[in-house]
């Protein structure tokens, strides 16, 4: 896990009006001065916020991301947002099958990659989400659907493409919950999901391909969950909207 540089993201989901998207990422700034080097930092911010946060983080080690895209790069989709947009804003990542965008906004495995694929054309990279809901954890059938959204995110790219994704385990139960997955459950998923890219990619891209978690993640159990051999980050929610909660998640994956 050592030659995997860690990935802290925020995903800020519906939240934050665009002065105070720019205070947060205002005091972000200073708080991961020390850590740019050693851990990457991500923000997501709304799309009305990314072009004014993408102006205050100028120089800093701060990466940006969308929450979501549209497949398409142009046309009549009435309120979607193309990569190529986001791109031309200075997103570097898209979030992309988010499990509130599967449960809430009807997203499947196929536009997952239909919008994984258009995030890859418009030179940014995916973190793709997957997770299995309560239910499906409790009938023991977490691994058959987690496995069964990271083949259909990923297919048809090339080996090459897959080693540069983020994947993100985030059990929907432990979403929004305060209930985070033990680092025990995390591990043994993170490791099943990196075992299948190598099945499916080789040994080398599952060497390279980064795999967060996330769920409930907060300054008390990041370095427990951040420790696991095959956890390479955290994809935070609600926590990262406060930056010391945020601060010291990424303090924890140094
Ligand atoms: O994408 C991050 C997320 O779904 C986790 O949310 O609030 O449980 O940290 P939260």
């Amino acid at each position: 896990s050592s030659r995997r540089r860690k990935i802290v993201a925020g995903n800020w989901k519906m939240n934050k009006t665009v002065p105070e998207a720019l205070a947060l990422v205002r005091e972000l700034r200073g708080a991961v001065t020390s850590v740019g080097d050693v851990v990457e930092v991500v923000v997501a911010p709304t799309y009305l916020a990314l072009q004014a946060v993408h102006v205050a983080l100028e120089g800093a080690p701060l990466q940006l991301a969308a929450q979501n895209c549209h497949w398409e790069s142009s046309g009549a989709f009435t309120g979607e947002v193309s990569a190529p947009m986001l791109a031309e804003l200075g997103c570097a990542y898209v979030i992309v099958g988010h499990s509130e965008r599967r449960q809430l906004f009807g997203e499947t495995d196929e536009t997952v990659n239909k919008k994984a694929k258009a995030v890859l054309a418009a030179k940014m990279t995916p973190i793709l989400c997957v997770g299995e809901t309560l239910a499906e954890r409790e009938a023991n059938r977490t691994l058959e659907v987690v496995e069964r959204q990271v083949r259909g995110g990923l297919e048809g790219f090339e080996a090459k493409d897959v080693a540069s994704f983020v994947l993100a385990y985030e059990p929907v139960w432990a979403i929004g919950t305060g209930r985070n997955a033990t680092s025990a459950q995390a591990q043994e998923v993170h490791a099943a999901i990196r075992a299948l890219v190598g099945r499916l990619y080789g040994e080398e891209t599952a060497a390279q391909v980064r795999i967060q978690y996330g769920g409930s993640v907060k300054p008390d159990n990041a370095a427990e969950l951040l420790g696991q051999p095959d956890v390479d980050g955290a994809l935070v929610g609600g926590a990262s909207l406060k930056v010391g909660d945020f601060a010291a998640i990424i303090q924890a994956a140094r």
